[in-house]
Parts: C-alpha cells; structure tokens; sequence
C-alpha cells in the first residue's frame, strides 16, 4: 500500500503532493528544514499526516543537542492544524530515552493514525446510513482528506471508503477547493484510483448542488476542534456548512479525537494560517491587494455530527 509519510531507514519519505495528479514522486527528507519546507510549500499536508511529520521531524533530530529548539521550529510550521505540534510533543516524551525510542514512538502514532481513521470513519458511514434513506448515496466533500492527508486510510474519504465497499456509494461530489485544488488534484486523484464514481464542482456550484437535492450528506476533515465544537478547516468549509444547514443536508466532520484541542475554547481562537497571494493565480494583477486565507471556522452551531473514533459528539443539540 502506498502512504504519504513513512520512515525509511534514516529518512522520511513523501508523496510530493504539489506534483499530483501529473507526476507521482517522492522526497526523501533528512533534516529539518526540508521538512519545514515541505510542509509549507504543502508537499506533505492534511492534519493528521501532519501529525505523523511533527513525530516523525523529531526522530530526525533526535540524537542532537539543539533537538528541542529544532522540534519547536518545526511545531511552528503550519498553525492551524493542532495535530503537527501533537505530534512533535507526542514524540518529545520520548527524548530523555534516547534517538531509537523516539522513532519507535513517532512510528507507533504513525500506525495508530490509520487504526483511528478507519474506526472514526466506519462510525460516521453507520451515522450517515441512520440519518439517510437511500441505498446508494451521494456524499459531497471538500478539501483532501483520503490518504493523502493521513498516514493512511482517510478520515472524511474514509466514510467513502467504507460505503464503496458495501456498494453504497453513487457518487462523491468533489469541491475543487480552490486556491490550491485539493479537492480536484488530489481527492479526485484518489477516487479516480479506487473506481469510486465522482463529480468535480467548483465552490462556487457547492450550494446550487445543495440546493438541488444532488447530496445526501456533507463529509469534511478539520485541522482543529475547538472546545466548544467550532471547527477549522480548509478555506470554503464554512460556506458549504451554511449551505447544507440551510438546505437541510447532514454536515459531518469526521476527525481523530487528536484533532480536538482543549485548550482552545471556541474558535476565535484558532490562529488562522494567511498564505501567499502568489497562490491565488497568474491572472491577478502584480501588486493586487489579497485576502488568501487558508482555513475557516465553522461555528459548532451547523455542524450536524463530529465523528472520532470513540464518539459521536453532536455539537448542535447540546449548545
Ligand atoms: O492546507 P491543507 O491541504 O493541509 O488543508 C487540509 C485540510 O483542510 C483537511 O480538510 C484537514 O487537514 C483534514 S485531513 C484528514
């Protein structure tokens, strides 16, 4: 099977993701600053792969004096997904035991990552099949989150997963998610790959889709879980959670409990990563003044169910 992130000897190696679909190649990566690079430039993305890096960035550093300082540079390298400073802090417990206990520890988390992704996502299929009535099912996603974006499996596209297995899907209605398509370069990449039927929309058709009764329910990932159900995610998230409130459509976020930061009340305050206007593309005017945030927060509020692999926790009705 193929992942995203793995160690390799004295490497980690990545699925470079800028390069899908076109090109499938990997990056061996043997210190830090090439993981902070590649992280930023989204090379190696998705919160709970992020996870795996941030564990993974400490066993490469681990046998060295500044190995703390280098951790917390690399803690800092994205901001809103929780799960890449999880993962570096998950990994520092093990430092006082030596280089090999940390590598152990961060290929443990990197094991586990796939066990809970299958776990929360089989319990959120049996949510969707409870709270829908069709056999076969058309599921609308945005964002990557299939195993791409885990250290395997998926969470949101593991729903699919499941549900293609038992033949219930119809359709996944794919969210190009733009600035940087992860949604039509890479979700569509993974579908394509599995023979799971899809239909790409651009986000700004994700509420006329809604509105004609072309989803049956709504399966997004998050980079942070809030205290009080407030969810960050991929930028265009929010909207699609308006939409489906509005519309009637059950909206899930399907996440490991690790994605859940208690120490961030609501999320106002979730610091939210502001990328490059260079990203938005070639036809914006050099200079152009720009707004690129690259997640957004959906209020607890229109969030129908947050699946993890123990519970199901229904923001909406306990507010
Ligand atoms: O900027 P990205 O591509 O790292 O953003 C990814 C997302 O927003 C995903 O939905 C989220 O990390 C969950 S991945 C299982």
């Amino acid at each position: 099977m193929r992942r995203a992130i793995e160690w390799d000897g004295d490497a980690i190696v990545i699925v470079d993701q800028t390069l899908l679909p076109g090109t499938f190649a990997t990056q061996r990566i043997t210190n830090v600053d090439e993981l902070i690079d590649a992280i930023q430039r989204l090379a190696v993305r998705g919160a709970p792969a992020l996870g795996v890096a941030g564990a993974l960035g400490v066993a490469l550093v681990a046998g060295r004096d500044d190995a703390s300082e280098l951790a917390e540079r690399l803690a800092r390298a994205r901001p809103t997904a929780v799960n890449l400073r999880w993962g570096v802090e998950q990994a520092l417990k093990e430092l006082p035991n030596g280089p090999q206990q940390v590598l152990a520890r961060a290929q443990r988390l990197a094991k586990a990552d796939e066990e809970i992704n299958k776990r929360a996502s089989f319990r959120a299929a049996e949510y969707v099949k409870a709270h829908t009535t069709r056999r076969k099912l058309r599921l609308h996603t945005h964002c990557n989150t299939g195993w791409l974006a885990t250290a395997g499996w998926g969470t949101a596209l593991g729903v699919v997963w499941h549900l293609a297995n038992e033949n219930a899907i119809e359709e996944v209605l794919v969210d190009e998610t733009r600035p940087l398509l992860q949604g039509a370069r890479l979700t569509a990449f993974e579908l394509a790959e599995a023979g799971v039927p899809y239909c790409i929309l651009p986000d700004s058709a994700a509420a006329t889709a809604l509105a004609e009764g072309r989803s049956d329910a709504v399966v997004v990932g998050a980079d942070r879980i809030a205290a009080n159900g407030d969810v960050a995610n991929k930028i265009g998230t929010y909207p699609l959670a308006l939409a489906a409130k509005h519309h009637g459509v059950p909206f899930l976020v399907v996440a490991p409990e690790s994605t859940i930061d208690a120490k961030t009340l609501t999320g106002k305050d979730i610091a939210i990563e502001e990328r490059d206007a260079a990203e938005l593309g070639d036809l914006v005017p050099d200079g152009a003044k720009a707004f690129n945030p690259a997640f957004d927060v959906t209020p607890a509020d229109l969030i129908t169910a947050i699946v993890t692999e123990d519970r199901v926790w229904e923001p909406a009705t306990r507010a």
